[in-house]
């Protein structure tokens, strides 16, 4: 334990010097240290032994738009796995290459013709593994899984795991009678047997080491959220239904001041729209929902940006980063990442305003 926590101070003053003036200038060109545009979309970063990885969806190629998605502009690019960048002081992205490769098989929850969206990666300090969770899809998104893969490394290559659907067999805790009831618009019932719905998703490793896995469920209305079991390889059998009935996407969590807060979207598909905040005592809930925390011109599209993560600065108290997606519907890879201060207003709501161009450490 005294090694984990001198471990973890090490790790918080290394990053905080290293952090110190990374310059950000949102909705640019991002490049890499070779000089390439960052490849790394809908994902996630990593603290770990002195250095940052980000973690994201590689997208490349023609985007198009299949006929079974022509209903909702669903475009897409052929699936090209995850991509891993590390960096010491957030603005200087070493590629570190592909850290979960597409493979080249129908059959394949990987395989180039389906889904591969919002990877996350947590370090499970008991088993040593680096746990990425990912939502894997068929093309039209009916399939709407799980994916789970590990690695002893960072970088990977990670070893896929494979996919489910969470929670089969098991009711939320806060269900009651009617949630339980078949009926026809009841898609918590009935996918009691098979497993819930799981698309848009972040993981969260709670102070005490306990994970939690957010998703979008029952075909998006609402949202869950899932205790993992103590390896972080599957759902320990207990969950909540949260948010219900509000469509909420694009899930990033964090915690301040001894609460949990979210920032998600709304369901709009690549379309932009009005980000949604809330704050809970209690991770399994029950939430409050504190409206929209971006404020200023551009609030109602939240800057042209869905939610992707939100980072706690390392030993930078109270410092925070939204980090989100501008996606490009008909072009996805020059889709453009868009990072913000987080922080609190006098009544306790996130807030995020624009800035064309900001440093670390960040002005409250
Ligand atoms: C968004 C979702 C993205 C992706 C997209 C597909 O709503 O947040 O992760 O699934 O739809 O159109």
């Amino acid at each position: 334990m005294m090694i984990r926590v001198l471990v973890g101070t090490l790790l918080l003053a290394v990053l905080a010097g290293a952090t110190r003036g990374a310059e950000f200038v949102p909705g640019e060109i991002w490049r890499d240290t070779d000089g390439q545009p960052i490849n790394a979309h809908g994902g996630g970063i990593l603290g770990h032994d002195g250095a940052y990885y980000w973690y994201g969806e590689i997208k490349a190629g023609r985007t198009y738009l299949p006929e079974c998605n022509k209903s909702w502009g669903g475009t897409r690019v052929a699936a090209g796995g995850v991509s891993c960048y590390r960096s010491t002081n957030l603005t200087d992205w070493k590629n570190l290459g592909v850290a979960l490769a597409a493979v080249d098989d129908p059959a394949h929850d990987l395989y180039r013709d389906k889904v591969i969206e919002r990877p996350k990666v947590i370090y499970n300090a008991a088993t040593k593994k680096f746990v990425m969770w990912l939502h894997v899809d068929s093309m039209d998104y009916a399939a709407s899984r799980s994916g789970v893969a590990t690695s002893d490394t960072p970088a990977g290559p990670f070893t896929y795991v494979g996919s489910f659907r969470p929670n089969a067999g098991v009711w939320p805790e806060n269900a009651t009678a009617a949630d339980k009831q078949a009926a026809p618009e009841n898609a918590l019932a009935r996918d009691f047997s098979g497993g819930q719905m799981a698309r848009d998703m972040t993981v969260f490793v709670d102070e005490d080491g306990k994970a939690y896995h957010f998703y979008s469920s029952e075909g998006n209305p609402t949202m869950h959220v899932s205790l993992l079991t103590d390896d972080y390889l599957k759902p320990a059998g207990k969950y909540a239904r949260i948010f219900v009935g509000r469509s909420m996407e694009a899930p990033a969590v964090f915690k301040h001041g001894g609460k949990y807060y979210l920032i998600a979207s709304g369901c709009t598909g690549w379309k932009p729209n009005a980000a949604r905040s809330a704050v809970a005592d209690n991770i399994l809930g029950p939430w409050t929902e504190l409206g929209n925390p971006a404020q200023g011109d551009g609030a109602d599209e939240t800057f042209k940006t869905q939610s992707m993560f939100v980072l706690p600065v390392a030993g930078q108290a109270n410092t925070f980063i939204f980090m989100a997606d501008r996606w490009q519907q008909w072009d996805l890879p020059d889709s453009r990442y868009v990072w913000l201060p987080l922080t609190f207003a006098a009544d306790g709501r996130p807030t995020i305003r624009w800035c064309p161009r900001w440093s670390l450490p960040a002005a409250h």
